[in-house]
């Protein structure tokens, strides 16, 4: 009996060597090991020895079992080593395979535009205000000076959502938010963002555009302060050689009220076809800002003065960039957008 246990133990080694696959394996152990396998099957023939010889026999099949046990325990982690190493091989990657072109998009025309006005301002200490779209009546026109049924709203064709709420039609009311929360102190904002107005669209009108304005409020600030700040807005945004003009105007919410131009790029103010023939194109609207403004938002005009400016951000990125329609801005061609890019 003793020789049929060590017969079991080379049998299995041999048959263990053969093994390279788990399921096999697993099949092999229950072969051996199992209830119905050979070691057991040899063990049902103990009943026929002495109490002596069990004893012995007994010992040396544990010794053996475990010793099988071991040696299917280390081809089973044999085995999964080499699943493993096999499965690391087909993933290895080859580093000198040209890399997958994956394209990234660039910054919208526009924004460019509104992150150097940002720039520009911020290095002059103005800070960033914003403001809602969905504005009410009251900030976008009456606290402007525009009460209601006043003519000067027809200048701006307004999409109302109820008689009290509307799609702003300007960024001005940003200028009254920010006086109502200022307690009649100096402020100093631009204010960029999104407008909306019942246009048909067209080559220059889009029923959604953008606008920046600015307020700056304090004592003593003048024309010759707004003056300043324009020409140097116009300078930064264009090229150092501009010169703007201001020309009497009418807004509501300023008096006196200036439109302002700057020199035609093209012509170098000689006059030619895109400044039809004048040297000079209107690039945005401004002022001193008006008593009854001032006084609708808790400032006393007496105490603190200031001036005002809205910026179209179409206008200038048109004309910087020489762009003949606005609404290439917003149908979204990549054709057009790509050439805006930094990285191409
Ligand atoms: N809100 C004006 C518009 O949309 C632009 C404007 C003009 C803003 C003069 C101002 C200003 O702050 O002072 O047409």
């Amino acid at each position: 009996m003793l020789s049929k246990l060590e017969n079991v133990l080379n049998d299995a080694e041999l048959d263990l060597a053969k093994v390279n696959d788990l399921n096999a394996l697993v099949q092999l152990k229950a072969n051996y090991l199992g209830k119905k396998g050979v070691l057991a099957s040899v063990m049902s023939n103990m009943r026929d020895l002495t109490v002596e010889q069990r004893k012995e026999i007994g010992m040396r099949t544990n010794v053996i079992k475990n010793s099988l046990e071991e040696k299917f325990e280390a081809k089973k982690n044999q085995i999964e080593e080499a699943i493993i190493n096999q499965k690391l091989q087909n993933e290895t990657i080859d580093v000198t395979l040209p890399g997958v072109d994956f394209s990234i998009g660039g910054i919208h025309p526009l924004n460019q535009t509104i992150m150097e006005l940002e720039d520009l301002y911020i290095g002059m200490g103005y800070t960033v205000a914003e403001g809602p779209e969905i504005e009410t009546d009251e900030n976008c026109f009456e606290k402007l000076n525009l009460p209601k049924g006043h003519p000067a709203r027809d200048m701006q064709d307004t999409f109302y959502i109820n008689p009290e709420l509307l799609l702003r039609s300007q960024t001005s009311p940003v200028q009254v938010r920010t006086m109502m929360e200022n307690d009649g102190k100096p402020i100093k904002i631009i204010c960029p963002g999104k407008v909306y107005r019942r246009d048909a669209d067209d080559a220059t009108h889009s029923h959604q555009f953008m606008q920046c304005e600015g307020l700056v409020l304090g004592k003593n600030i003048t024309m010759a302060d707004l003056k300043g700040a324009l020409l140097e807005m116009a300078q930064k945004m264009f090229d150092k050689d501009r010169q703007i003009r201001l020309r009497p105007s009418f807004f509501p919410f300023t008096e006196p009220s200036v439109e302002v131009d700057v020199s035609c790029g093209m012509c170098g103010g000689k006059g030619c076809s895109t400044c039809k023939g004048t040297g000079w194109i209107e690039v945005l609207g401004a002022g001193m800002v008006n008593d009854n403004v001032l006084r609708m938002s808790g400032y006393d005009p007496a105490e603190i003065q200031g001036y005002a400016f809205g910026i179209g951000v179409e206008r200038i990125t048109m004309l910087k960039h020489r762009i003949d329609d606005i609404r290439n801005f917003y149908t979204n061609d990549v054709r057009f957008l790509n050439q805006f890019k930094e990285v191409k």
